[in-house]
């Protein structure tokens, strides 16, 4: 089995983030070997980075037990898919400290990205973090899903339609490549 994680990485009181991670989640569900898990950064409120040394550095006994549980659930996945709305051409900064708090878990494992947004459907978001994933040592895949102008693709009940995560089973079968190549050489 491969274990895969979808991270929220939105946390605002009202955020339209629960949608597409819901759908990418359950969609992934349905694909055989693998165990989805979905993760909420609600979950793990974090303190701003405050740690005396490098994450990579970071071994037990944690400081935090926020930081601990975060650490070790990360370590449990092979693969992630990180959903993320677009802020001012930036991704949230909850979700950059998340990712700062960990090191060597994030190694040699492949990542994917969800956006949404406005007219650029938080691409800008997405290219700054495939950077930032390269110097913890991870593989950013290069098909996504990005959800332009979000609003447009929600039903009468406010709903997205499940047809707006279009390049979902491009990324599934890209992330799974990666995902079963990478395990197979940390193994
Ligand atoms: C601080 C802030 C900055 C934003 N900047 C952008 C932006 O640069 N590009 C964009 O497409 N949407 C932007 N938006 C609109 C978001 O796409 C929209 O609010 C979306 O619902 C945010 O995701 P969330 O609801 O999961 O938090 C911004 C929203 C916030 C709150």
């Amino acid at each position: 089995m491969y274990k895969i994680q979808v991270i929220i990485g939105a946390t605002r009181q009202g955020r339209f983030g629960d949608k597409p991670a819901k759908i990418i989640f359950e969609d992934l569900k349905k694909i055989a070997d693998v165990e989805a898990e979905l993760l909420d950064l609600r979950d793990y409120p974090l303190p701003f980075f405050d740690e005396p040394v490098s994450p990579n550095f970071i071994t037990e006994p944690y400081s935090n037990p926020q930081v601990a549980k975060w650490t070790k659930k990360i370590a449990e996945a092979d693969a992630y898919i990180i959903v993320t709305p677009e802020y001012n051409h930036g991704y949230p900064a909850v979700l950059k400290n998340a990712i700062d708090y960990v090191g060597k878990e994030w190694n040699n494992k492949p990542i994917a990205f969800v956006s949404y947004g406005a007219v650029a459907g938080g691409t800008r978001a997405v290219q700054q973090l495939r950077q930032v994933v390269v110097d913890l040592q991870m593989t950013p895949i290069r098909a996504g899903v990005h959800i332009v102008n979000y609003w447009d693709h929600l039903d009468e009940k406010g709903e997205l339609k499940p047809d707006a995560v279009h390049g979902a089973q491009a990324l599934f079968d890209q992330l799974l490549w990666w995902t079963k190549a990478l395990k197979t050489a940390r193994g």
